[in-house]
């Protein structure tokens, strides 16, 4: 089965098997198929945060578990589900038209529901985690239904439980407390994500992108709506779509380091962008290090760095043409490429950000 126009950098990797699946039903069914080998499945979203580096030995879930709802409320928010196989920016658009506001500064983040919780997704000053209630999952090993709360889905920056492989032994049922620490890659799919949208909705205008289009436009008050069209604009201006130049979104985590290897740097290189967080440590902008390097606009065989944000790289071949298209090793070879000049240039290891299989 041909995966390229299953991951948004068009890579012409082969899977054995693609199972579709609608509902919870059809992975009970899929467990139960003697076909199943047991062996962990590929989950894939949108594969929109995904490096395919060779064919997929595993089977491939593509999920496309549909529906939008509200389904409850507690005294500060509503409660809305979405299937996992939902377009995020379905759901973001969706729940604005229901009047329910909250996730409109994540307009626009490629893939699907299912994908958010797995690298807890964010942009503009909101993550996945700030309006996450809880997620429905099922175990592969038992067909079990679990649901986890966000304490247990372990979030932090762009990570979470379902991007770590599981400790051994195996064997540990999923739906009781999960240990800290366990990993669930490979383990468990996630079938609905359940969002709490704040009653008491205010802007969050925390980010210096979405503070100038407010000044630009002399509002003062803005809507949830005008900041969605916000960062819709924002997005499009540095950021590639994917339906024409194939990528993965940020290819690398923006790095942290401690306010004393910061200062060394700063004194270095005075115009380093860095943010100070809550714990007293520092995120550098790793699109800015790269950038620094030489790298932005640059191409290596058929992967390139894109010319207006140097964090993403892009598929500078032909994504919908098997034989023309750039190979998950050409991303490689290019990210490694980056990662040794700006380790020699600043000694930061910057660390890839999408799932590379
Ligand atoms: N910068 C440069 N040169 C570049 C790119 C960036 O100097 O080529 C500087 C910018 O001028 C800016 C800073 O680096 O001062 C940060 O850039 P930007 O605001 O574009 O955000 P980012 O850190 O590159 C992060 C997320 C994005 C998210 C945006 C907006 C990560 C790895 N990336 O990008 O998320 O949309 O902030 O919140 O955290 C993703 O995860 O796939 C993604 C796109």
């Amino acid at each position: 089965v041909p995966l390229q126009h299953c991951n948004t950098f068009g890579i012409a990797a082969r899977a054995h098997a693609l199972v579709r699946v609608h509902s919870e039903d059809d992975v009970r069914a899929l467990l139960a198929d003697p076909l199943w080998g047991r062996r962990p499945p590929l989950v894939l979203g949108g594969g929109s945060n995904i490096v395919l580096t060779g064919d997929v030995e595993p089977v491939v879930l593509k999920m496309e578990i549909k529906g939008m709802r509200l389904v409850g409320e507690t005294p500060a928010a509503w409660i809305v589900e979405a299937g996992a196989g939902e377009r995020w920016h379905d759901l973001v658009a969706w729940t604005l038209q229901q009047g329910l506001p909250g996730l409109e500064n994540m307009a626009l983040i490629p893939g699907t529901v299912g994908a958010a919780p797995v690298q807890n997704i964010g942009a503009y000053g909101v993550e996945l985690q700030d309006r996450f209630d809880s997620l429905d999952a099922i175990d592969l090993a038992t067909g079990q239904g679990f649901s986890l709360d966000a304490a247990q889905c372990a979030f932090s920056y762009r990570d979470s439980v379902f991007k770590h492989v599981p400790a051994e032994p195996e064997g540990q049922r999923l739906d009781q407390a999960l240990p800290r620490g366990m990993g669930l890659a490979g383990r468990a799919v996630i079938t609905r994500v359940r969002l709490a949208l704040p009653k008491a909705w205010k802007p969050d205008m925390g980010y210096l992108d979405i503070e100038r289009k407010r000044t630009e436009s002399g509002v003062d008050q803005p809507t949830a709506q005008q900041i969605f069209d916000w960062v819709c604009e924002i997005r499009r201006a540095k950021l590639p779509d994917p339906e024409v130049l194939g990528n993965a979104g940020s290819f690398f985590k923006n790095p942290t380091v401690t306010a004393e290897q910061c200062a060394d740097i700063i004194a270095r290189e005075p115009r380093i962008v860095h943010y100070p967080l809550a714990d007293g440590s520092i995120k550098l902008a790793a699109g800015w290090l790269i950038d620094a390097c030489g790298w932005k606009g640059k191409t290596m065989g058929k992967a390139g760095v894109y010319e207006r944000q140097a964090l993403v790289l892009v598929n500078r071949g032909d994504k919908n043409s098997a034989d023309a298209s750039v190979t998950g090793g050409e991303v490689m070879t290019l990210a490694r490429a980056i990662q040794t000049s700006v380790y020699e240039r600043f000694g930061i290891r910057l660390e890839p950000e999408p799932v590379v299989v």
